[in-house]
Order: C-alpha cells, then structure tokens, then sequence
C-alpha cells in the first residue's frame, strides 16, 4: 500500500484538487486497493470547510466527487502515517521541514517536482487563477502516479 498525503496552506483548493484528482487516477488506472490517498493543511484559518467552490466544480466537471470533505490539519502522527508528504509550495515544504524536524525519511516534496520543474503550484487563492492550479495539479499527479507504479 502506498500512502500519500497532500499538503497545503488551507486544505480546501490545492491539496484537496490533488487528493481527489489523484484518487480518480488511481481508480482510473486499476489501482484502488494499492494506495491510501488523504490531503491537510498546515494551517487553522479552513479547518473543517468543505473544497472551494471553484475548486469543486473542476473536479465535477471532470466527473470526479469531492462531498464530504472537511479540511484538517495535519498531525504530528501523519509522518509515520505516510511514505509521500508532498507540499504544493515552498511555504509548505519549510512548514513540513519545521513540523517534523527535518526529514529523516526523505518523504516531504513537492509536487512540480516530478515535472523536473522548482515552481510552486500557484495558489489560487491569491491567483484567482483556478484552471491554471488544474494543469499543474494534473501534471503533477500523473507524473507521481506513473513514478509510483513503475511506468
Ligand atoms: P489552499 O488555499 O492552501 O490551496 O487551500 C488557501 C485557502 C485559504 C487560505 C489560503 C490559501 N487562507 O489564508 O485562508
């Protein structure tokens, strides 16, 4: 099983967009039983909202469900928890790294990583730019997801 956790400032765009967006890809690609997909906020200021809206209705339109979900913070158990911690941006990669005192394990990344890129994940709070956070959130989840399952 492998047991990734999504993290971001407030827990209702970015991180849950990658939670379900990943989620679907997982079940798209056969993979259900093979992986434990959650996302958390670093910080209080969302803490049990549901998705955005703009948020929700992307995913919708893509077919892909967000009800139910109450945004929370992250845990102190969660580094155990999880194999990949992966943060949208450098805030919540120094968040993380101060969080879990390091990383010993090497499990904190983020996510445009996997893209080769440095970039953050624009945050769309600020940008208003929710199509954009879409593509990379996108991008960056397929290229995990093939990372994951050897492809
Ligand atoms: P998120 O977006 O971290 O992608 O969920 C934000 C949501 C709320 C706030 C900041 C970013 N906020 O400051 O309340």
């Amino acid at each position: 099983m492998k047991k990734v956790l999504f993290i971001c400032h407030g827990n209702i765009c970015r991180s849950p967009m990658a939670e379900y967006v990943m989620k679907d890809m997982v079940k798209k690609a056969g993979k259900g039983d093979e992986f434990f997909v959650a996302s958390a906020a670093m910080h209080t200021d969302e803490l049990g909202n549901p998705v955005y809206p703009p948020v929700r209705k992307l995913l919708n339109a893509a077919g892909i469900d967000c009800n139910g979900h109450a945004a929370r913070l992250i845990r102190d158990s969660d580094y155990a928890d999880f194999d990949l911690i992966i943060g949208m941006d450098e805030a919540n990669i120094r968040d993380l790294y101060r969080k879990f005192h390091g990383d010993p394990e090497g499990k904190i990344h983020k996510l445009l990583e996997y893209c080769g890129l440095g970039k953050d994940v624009a945050d769309p709070w600020y940008t208003r730019d929710f199509s954009k956070t879409w593509d990379e959130i996108n991008a960056g989840c397929a290229v995990l997801l093939g990372d994951l399952t050897g492809k």
